[in-house]
């Protein structure tokens, strides 16, 4: 039988390559957009992390959903960081607001976490396993592009200090999936979910992108 960690990989293989190539990313990795474009992108994340992490304490003893909640994923605090030096202070507090496509990612999310442990899985698999691979590579170019200091303030949301060896977190992190402790049809509604956790970023990065529009 193929692993669960195999199956929701390659069932939301072909929408990762449509996040990744999505106009947005692809002018913020190739350098051409500004800082702003950059701040604006990171305060979304901030709307989709409180989501995911605002109630997680709630998750902590769930069968299904409480083996992935490990506070050194936690991102929140990293992203206040980031938005506070961003800003050049607090004062983005109490006046930021969500895109549309974010307010509805992050509904989503808040969502499931209230009532479907599965579903809330499928949300934190998209997220932290991509923050731990692709995103690697966004923090890169960001410090390159905008002059960020090496993993400080700006892009620590990307700096996993608790996780020194991503490899072994990730592989780790399959082996939770492969022993979720759920039946197949749950297994492929929590594939489903997956995809539209896909989805729902790709329509954040459409937002982003006709707010900065670049690439026709
Ligand atoms: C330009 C943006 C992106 C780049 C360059 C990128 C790159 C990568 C790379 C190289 C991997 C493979 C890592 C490995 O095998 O260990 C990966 C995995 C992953 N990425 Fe992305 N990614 C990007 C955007 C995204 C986005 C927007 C999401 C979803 C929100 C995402 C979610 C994932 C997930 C869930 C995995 C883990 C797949 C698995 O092994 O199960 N990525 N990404």
């Amino acid at each position: 039988m193929t692993p669960f960690s195999t199956l929701i990989r390659t069932a939301s293989q072909q929408q990762h390559t449509e996040a990744e190539t999505s106009a947005f990313m692809s002018d913020l990795l190739g350098g051409r957009l500004g800082v702003e474009a950059y701040v604006r992108y990171t305060e979304q994340l901030w709307f989709v992390y409180r989501a995911l992490e605002g109630e997680a304490d709630r998750l902590a003893n769930d069968p299904v959903a409480g083996p992935f909640l490990r506070p050194e994923l936690a991102r929140t605090a990293a992203l206040e960081r980031d938005l506070t030096h961003l800003h050049g202070g607090d004062g983005w507090r109490g006046t930021l607001a969500p895109l549309p496509a974010t307010a509805a990612y992050a509904d989503r999310i808040a969502r499931v976490a209230r009532d479907w442990p599965g579903g809330y899985v499928a949300h934190h698999y998209t997220r932290y396993l991509g923050d731990l691979s692709g995103g690697q590579i966004i923090r890169d170019r960001a410090e390159r592009t905008w002059g960020f200091a090496r993993k400080g303030d700006g892009v620590r949301f990307y700096v996993f200090d608790g996780i020194p060896n991503p490899a072994a977190f990730k592989r780790e992190y399959r082996e939770s999936l492969d022993a979720l402790p759920v039946d197949d049809l749950e297994r492929q509604r929590v594939v489903e979910e997956c995809r539209r956790a896909f989805a729902l970023n790709t329509a954040v990065f459409r937002e982003l992108g006709e707010l900065f529009p670049l690439s026709a």
